[in-house]
């Protein structure tokens, strides 16, 4: 099979790595890609919003699947198009996207169909907004609709608090994305990432995670896409599995068919296990980032077999099989992150860094003739399999010692949660 994988993150960098590992691959393109994937795939610099130049080339290069990393294409419609032009396509399409394109629909989605969930008000002007946050009160949780790149979400502990997010969606901080607002409880738990890979009608448990969102250690300071993950999650036991498929992702399942927007590809829920149960914090429709650099980690099974029967809707047939180890993924972000990165700096000694257990996956880089430079805010995900979470850690972190990058940094606590409970099992 030729594959087109379309991205340029860590996310895809794992993806990428995985696809190159199947015996069915021919031959794979990234668009654009980075320095880390093109070690597996041929990289080419198409306008990822130029969904003409997408079907041209998948034409010319005879594609048989086009692989969607980030959720942008999705919602602007780039599986639609593929589809139309019939070029086989693993991603949803603008209307199945969304879930994670707009935070009211979901919300409805929920409520139609019985979908467990912080209780909501959607809103398009900030007098009725303000109304509903005092009425609720603090803590309450205010949220720009559509894509916002991780920053739309306000977990407001005060009522002002909330008061100013709502004031800063409706004034354009977040452009269109905060032209309606959603408002909703905010719920206690412990958060999870579940994935399960989708054909449409069948959906198949993929994986769990957890995400580390804060920029700083004991997760303090501004969100961020991401600054390390583990897999699997120890709150997604094999009950709470069943539960979430049962309650959540089931009914979703079916209630999307039900509106004629049948959901394939990778659909990710953020979860908070509550005192009363799982409840849906929101989804996203994609893989997520990092936790995908985990997932393909512990992936036993082809990803492009698994990919193929999602496409053309087999997945009632198949399974999908794990490494019993833990991943853990440490990303090295370039000082400044999340609000203004620097860039250009000198990254060395990060292939020499890598072992049989680990992998030093690419974000944010540049190849400047042979030197590598960072390039973006989140830069490398570095991963490693282990025993124990607690083991993985430790390799993961070794190999962080020995990337050569004074302008980059790390948070030193990534897993921590799960670390605590390994070592209390032990005691
Ligand atoms: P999101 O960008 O939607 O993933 O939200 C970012 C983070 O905000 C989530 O990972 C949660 O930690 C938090 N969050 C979102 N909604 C709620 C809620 N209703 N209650 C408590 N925390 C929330
Ligand atoms: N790491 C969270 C996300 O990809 O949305």
């Amino acid at each position: 099979m030729n594959v087109l994988l379309i991205g340029s993150g860590g996310r895809e960098h794992a993806l990428a790595w995985k696809i190159a590992a199947s015996p069915l691959l021919t031959k794979l393109y990234a668009a654009p890609g980075n320095p880390g994937i093109a070690q597996e795939a041929e990289c080419v610099a198409l306008d990822v919003s130029d969904h003409q130049a997408i079907i041209q080339f998948a034409k010319d290069k005879s594609i048989d699947l086009v692989v969607v990393g980030p959720e942008a294409p999705l919602v602007a419609g780039l599986a639609d198009d593929l589809a139309a032009a019939g070029i086989r396509v693993f991603g949803p399409s603008a209307a199945a996207a969304q879930l994670e394109g707009s935070k009211g629909f979901t919300k409805d989605l929920c409520a139609r169909f019985d979908i467990p969930t912080a209780a909501y008000g959607r809103f398009n002007n900030a007098p009725k907004a303000k109304a509903y946050a005092r009425s609720v009160g603090a803590p309450i949780v205010v949220k720009a609709d559509g894509l916002a790149a991780g920053k739309g979400v306000t977990v407001a502990m005060t009522l002002d608090e909330a008061l100013d997010a709502i004031d800063q969606c409706f004034e354009g901080a977040f452009g269109d994305a905060g032209a309606e607002v959603v408002v909703e409880e905010f719920m206690q738990g412990e958060e999870a990432s579940f994935f399960c890979i989708c054909d449409g009608e069948t959906a198949l448990p993929f994986g769990t995670a957890q995400d580390h969102k804060r920029v700083g250690e004991g997760d303090t300071g501004p969100n961020t896409g991401g600054m390390g993950a583990y897999s699997p999650a120890p709150v997604m036991t094999e009950e709470m599995t069943a539960r979430v498929m049962r309650e959540i992702v089931e009914p979703t399942m079916r209630g999307m068919k039900e509106i004629g927007a049948p959901f394939q590809g990778m659909l990710f829920a953020g979860l908070m296990i509550t005192k009363d149960g799982p409840k849906l914090i929101e989804y996203n429709t994609r893989f997520g980032d990092p936790e995908c650099q985990v997932l393909m980690m512990r992936l036993k099974d082809d990803l492009l077999v698994l990919m193929n029967a999602a496409v053309d809707g087999q997945l009632g047939h198949m399974s999908v099989r794990w490494r019993n180890e833990a991943a853990l993924t440490v990303v090295m972000a370039a000082k400044g992150y999340p609000a203004s990165p620097e860039k250009g700096s000198v990254i060395a000694d990060v292939d020499e860094a890598a072992s049989d257990d680990t992998l030093v996956f690419h974000a944010g880089t540049r190849r400047e003739g042979d030197r590598l430079v960072a390039a973006g805010g989140r830069v490398l995900s570095v991963t490693a399999l282990g025993s124990t979470v607690t083991e993985a850690k430790t390799r993961a972190y070794a190999v962080v010692d020995r990337i050569d990058w004074p302008e980059g940094f790390c948070r030193r606590d990534i897993g921590w949660q799960a670390v605590r409970r390994e070592a209390e099992a032990k005691a």
